[in-house]
């Protein structure tokens, strides 16, 4: 029997998917929980530990000191915005009202809560020039797959099934393609010019009656700003195909362009990245979705409405693609991205992209000095350096230098990506860090670079102070061993 969706507090409730893969309902069972769970999971009787709350506050305390996050170090590893996450914005994602609201909570008794989606999707529209987001997936890989499905249905209701290719530029996020390909489309991978740049003429050729999406990064991954978008979006849209923005790197462009001006269709954010959001903070991260007019009635459900001074989440959208998460959006992340927006306002968020920009380029001047960067103009938010005349003369490599900067505090920069860079250090070092962080960074740099020309075996060992020294990366990857072992 199925529950008006009014009535959303009976218990137990789960979510059934209804014809067609929506899952836009909620019904009774009327069964106890118990009678859903498979029966290798069901316990009867849980023995629990005998430790002492001394003991247990102890093993906690020494596993958060075997780590390294953005509270301990310097972290500037390229792409992933790795900035300072205001304590206040955890304060207000942990008062109670927010906190202990249950997601089925009736519309009438969740007025705040639905608040702070609804202005915070609006302050996204405005920032970045969409007509509507939803806050309902979960990272950014979700959006970029949700945005793909939505393609998708646009093109198979007007009739233009045989759009099955996505355009992506090789200087791509991995996640890019792998949606593409999730998603059941044909990936057309397009090489960047000698500027790194994807070249207007370039994307001609492969433009076409089967074009579906194309999907770029802007600023891209080596940090330039493609200049040329304009032509770009005006060759995919006149093939009818449409843009796609991935917003990875939004912390370059707040308050000076605008992706819905640069004439994208679909974008996400990563509020985990621009939005100080811890990366993983509760679970998974927070991938908002935008889109453009015509792609509204698409976006996931339910979306937040407001009627007068009234919100509710609105589930009957009959074109939408359905929800990709289960309940509303990372609630407690949304608290944090409206607080994180508002206590900057317009004109602060316009410094935040700015002082990102220059710190990048202060210290890709800096960088310049003792290691190749293969793009020497003015970056955005992150540049890229490459170790590669380095490990020809020294063996020395940029997972070498990586480890190394372990060995003095740092957390290393991304390495081996863009694909396109050989031997590629992408450094991001954002606005949040103090020119004393960026030149401590830059000397230890220039260090390990100096070790590399009179004692390489000295990296090639590191690193030696961490509580894991080197570690065989291929076969962490491949046979990973997650078992918990009891600490020796
Ligand atoms: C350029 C780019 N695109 C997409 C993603 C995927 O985002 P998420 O990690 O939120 O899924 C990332 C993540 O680092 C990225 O750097």
């Amino acid at each position: 029997m199925s529950a008006p969706a009014s009535d959303r507090t009976a218990s137990p409730l789960i979510f059934e998917l209804g014809q067609e893969g929506r899952a836009t309902q909620y019904v009774e069972h009327g069964k106890p929980l118990r009678s859903f769970m498979p029966e290798g999971v069901l316990r009867d009787d849980l023995p629990l530990p005998d430790n002492t709350e001394l003991d247990v506050v102890r093993h906690y305390t020494r596993l958060s000191q075997r780590t390294f996050g953005i509270d301990v170090g310097f972290y500037p590893l390229g792409s992933c915005t790795m900035k300072h996450n205001p304590k206040v914005n955890d304060a207000l994602a942990g008062v109670r009202e927010f906190a202990e609201l249950h997601p089925f909570t009736p519309d009438d008794l969740s007025q705040g809560a639905l608040q702070v989606m609804y202005e915070l999707e609006r302050s996204f529209c405005s920032l970045f020039g969409m007509a509507a987001f939803s806050l309902n997936p979960a990272a950014g890989a979700q959006a970029e797959l949700a945005a793909l499905l939505i393609a998708k249905k646009y093109f198979r209701e007007r009739g233009e099934t045989q759009r099955d290719k996505v355009i992506v530029p090789d200087t791509a996020h991995g996640t890019n393609p792998a949606s593409a390909a999730m998603c059941g489309f044909k990936v057309i991978s397009l090489k960047s010019d000698a500027r790194g740049r994807v070249d207007p003429a370039e994307i001609r050729t492969v433009v076409g009656p089967d074009t579906a999406v194309c999907m770029m990064t802007n600023p891209n991954t080596l940090g330039l700003f493609e200049e040329r978008i304009h032509e770009i979006a005006d060759a995919v849209h006149e093939a009818g195909g449409l843009m796609y923005y991935d917003g990875a790197n939004a912390n370059a462009l707040m308050g000076n362009t605008r992706p819905g001006d640069m004439g994208f269709d679909l974008m996400h954010l990563n509020t985990h990245k621009t939005f100080t959001i811890p990366h993983g903070g509760g679970g998974a991260g927070h991938g908002p979705l935008g889109v453009a007019g015509h792609l509204v009635e698409y976006l996931p459900t339910p979306y937040v409405v407001r009627e007068g001074d009234r919100f509710r989440l609105d589930f009957d959208r009959p074109k939408s693609i359905g929800p990709v998460r289960s309940f509303w959006s990372n609630f407690a992340h949304v608290v944090r991205a409206l607080a994180y927006l508002y206590a900057n306002g317009a004109e602060g968020l316009t410094k935040v992209s700015q002082y990102a920009v220059l710190n990048a380029n202060y210290m890709r001047v800096k960088v310049a000095e003792f290691l190749e960067t293969p793009y020497p103009e003015i970056c955005r938010h992150e540049f890229v350096a490459s170790a590669q005349q380095l490990k020809k003369e020294t063996g020395v490599r940029a997972l070498d230098i990586a480890k190394a900067l372990l060995d003095r505090g740092y957390m290393a920069p991304t390495i081996y990506f863009p694909l396109i860079v050989p031997e590629c250090l992408m450094i991001e070092p954002t606005e949040t860090e103090s020119k004393e962080t960026l030149d401590g960074f830059v000397a230890a740099l220039r260090d390990i670079i100096e070790t590399a020309k009179t004692n390489p075996q000295e990296l090639l060992d590191a690193p030696v102070t961490t509580v894991v020294g080197r570690v065989d990366e291929t076969r962490a990857a491949r046979q990973p061993d997650l078992r918990w072992r009891p600490p020796r």
